[in-house]
């Protein structure tokens, strides 16, 4: 039997005994086994969710692009690393061997560290998915220098504010980028961002679309030149198992974003072992994951798991529908894929288009399919499952957080049978429970409640960058001793788990998400508006969509309607980011507030989603003549 790899149910549930049994055994053991280390942990966990305090393999000294590049150098030098797929389809596509790899890395980490940047460095990434992106990323983990990707879809201030909370040094960015037909001026919004980070030196900008662009005297560099002149190795920087790795932002319900530290060991030993398992890797597979490497999924699932298994990663630049909606099946066709990872909302998205974009080409290489970042209905799983993977692909429909850094809730292909709209079993290792609201675990199969996680795994993270009582309160304080999620789920007869949803005001919207509070917070900004409240509503494609109530100053009363909706969202455009758009914006005179001032958000959503037949208990409200009057004027 191999800790590593499972391969059959009986043993999933054997090696799922051990590591519930002993963890600390069970995790030694495939650290040991499958990680190159420059020494050894003298403990393996030691934590304290009380204090939220979590160390796994102390001690221990490694680096993580040693594991991911270096070792494979001498059987796979000439095995493709990284598979790059363009924009425009009509770009050949880019083969990056492990050895090449090796050597854009440190080329990169040579330059960072000519730029006078080093371990526990913060580097701000804010770049298109393009090679350059896995290589900075690398190129900082190899030198120490802790990464922060910033999604390069967000906006000026989303980018200033996230730079400005990790306090980095440099950013590292591009002239532009390609999305479809649109050519974006990704280093003008760069420079707007940067007239409010002061502490930002050194930008380094690749070159991809050739736009004519601002270049700062002193400040703003072009990588290229810097990277030929580059010595082609670099000696890894020996990192403790805790040193932090990156930060990656995330919304949370309330304030500003939430830069979730991850550290080396953990997350290395964590992110590999779900990728071998859950997408079942071998060694010719072709490995396609969508997501941008601005998020948690492209880290994990892009860069990490998949180099430290020696894998084959795409990464494409494109959107699906250019040029047209057959560019994910004629990638899969092109590059034979055997894997691919992708979001509910572009199954949903692709699955609305004519089917002869997909029957046009030839998807017989795919082995199996996955899902991540919000759940699949139905309809959507059934479409991923006979039209993609003709029903002989598995669906791994995969949840897990930033926040928890790897899959935690996943079947494992050709192991464990698969229920649409259930993520089923836990990974070895991760212990769920679920909370009633009184804080009492539910035992027992057929319940739901509250998703909590009893035991520390390898990748959770260690804190919220400078700030770690946040860290504590959101994620330790609502169950003691408990990690808890924010989502909702129900555990079967059997034990399989499914997830039902955010139990707090985060709305994932096209798998991204998104705080109710910093929405309200950007759009109270505008000066015709009072107040407002966001909430989410069923959207077919999305998954939700944004509904806000908005409360005009008397200044805003006279103006045009849908200006104002347009003047709004372009307010959250300029403050988050195009996703964060409202999709209906309703004017409304006053909001449903409880008598202690708390606005009721229950019952904007049932509003808000037209399921208006029974509202609950309206008693404790404050003004429960609003309620009629938003009913009536609902969109
Ligand atoms: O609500 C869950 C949802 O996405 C949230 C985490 O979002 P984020 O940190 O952006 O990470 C997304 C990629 C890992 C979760 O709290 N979510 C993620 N995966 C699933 C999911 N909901 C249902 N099913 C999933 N498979």
């Amino acid at each position: 039997m191999s800790n590593y790899h499972i391969k059959h149910l009986e043993e999933y549930f054997s090696v799922y005994r051990k590591s519930v049994r002993d963890p600390e055994l069970f995790w030694s053991e495939v650290a040991e086994e499958h990680f190159m280390w420059r020494k050894k942990w003298d403990q393996v966990l030691d934590w304290d969710f009380d204090k939220a305090e979590i160390s796994w393999f102390k001690g221990a000294q490694l680096n993580i692009t040693e594991n991911c590049i270096d070792r494979h150098l001498y059987t796979r030098g000439n095995k493709t690393a990284i598979l790059f797929e363009p924009n425009d389809p009509k770009e050949p596509a880019i083969h990056i061997t492990y050895r090449q790899l090796h050597e854009r890395v440190s080329k990169f980490a040579n330059v960072l560290k000519d730029q006078g940047i080093g371990k526990g460095d913060r580097v701000c990434i804010y770049l298109p998915m393009i090679p350059e992106l896995a290589v900075a990323v690398l190129a900082c983990a190899r030198i120490g220098a802790i990464h922060s990707v910033v999604f390069a879809g967000f906006s000026a201030t989303a980018l200033s504010t996230r730079i400005n909370d990790c306090g980095a040094k440099m950013l590292i960015t591009s002239d532009g980028s390609f999305r479809g037909a649109k050519s974006i001026d990704l280093k003008g919004i760069v420079d707007e961002a940067l007239e409010d980070c002061p502490g930002v030196a050194a930008v380094l900008v690749a070159k991809r679309t050739h736009a004519e662009i601002h270049m700062e005297a002193g400040r703003d560099h072009w990588l290229q030149p810097l990277l030929d002149d580059a010595y082609g190795d670099c000696v890894p920087e020996v990192m403790d198992s805790e040193d932090p790795l990156f930060i990656l932002y995330t919304s949370g319900s309330t304030g500003k974003p939430k830069g979730m530290m991850h550290t080396t060991a953990g997350y290395m030993v964590y992110s590999a072992y779900t990728f071998k398992n859950v997408f079942q890797q071998k060694e010719n597979d072709v490995y396609w994951c969508t997501a941008d490497i601005g998020w948690i999924t492209g880290h994990s699932y892009i860069v990490y798991g998949p180099l430290a298994n020696g894998a084959t990663t795409v990464m494409f630049e494109g959107v699906p529908s250019y040029p047209d909606y057959s560019r994910f099946w004629d990638i899969i066709d092109k590059h034979k894929i055997t894997q691919l990872y992708t979001a509910p909302t572009a199954i949903r998205a692709l699955a609305k288009e004519n089917l002869d974009f997909v029957t046009s080409h030839d998807l017989s290489s795919l082995r199996i399919l996955g899902t991540v970042g919000e759940p699949i209905n139905e309809e959507a799983w059934h479409w991923y499952n006979d039209h993609i993977g003709k029903k002989k692909c598995p669906i791994v429909d995969t949840w897990w957080q930033t926040e928890t850094g790897g899959i935690l809730i996943s079947p494992i292909p050709f192991v464990t049978p698969t229920i649409p709209t259930y993520a089923t079993l836990p990974m070895p290792g991760i212990q769920p429970a679920l909370m009633d609201e009184n804080g009492e675990e539910i035992k027992g199969n057929q319940v739901d409640g509250r998703l909590c996680i009893k035991f520390p795994w390898p990748s959770i993270a260690r804190t919220i960058w400078g700030d770690h009582q946040r860290y504590k309160d959101t994620y330790f304080s609502a169950f003691k001793g408990m990690y808890f999620t924010g989502d909702g789920a129900l555990r079967d007869e059997v034990g399989y788990y499914r997830i039902t949803g955010r139990v707090d005001d985060v709305i994932i919207v096209s798998g991204h998400n998104l705080g109710t509070a910093p929405i309200e917070d950007s759009i109270n900004e505008h000066p015709a508006v009072a107040e407002s409240a966001i909430v989410g509503f069923p959207h077919d494609i999305k998954g939700n969509a944004l509904y806000g109530y908005v409360i005009l100053k008397e200044t805003g009363e006279g103006r045009d309607r849908d200006n104002l909706r347009k003047e709004i969202n372009q307010v959250i455009t300029e403050h988050i980011g195009p996703i964060a758009k409202l999709d209906k914006i309703q004017f409304v005179s006053g909001l449903p507030k409880t008598r202690s001032g708390k606005i009721m958000r229950r019952i904007l959503r049932k509003i808000a989603s037209k399921d208006t037949s029974n509202l609950g208990d309206t008693s404790t409200l404050l003004n429960p003549e609003v309620v009629a009057e938003i009913m009536k004027e609902a969109l």
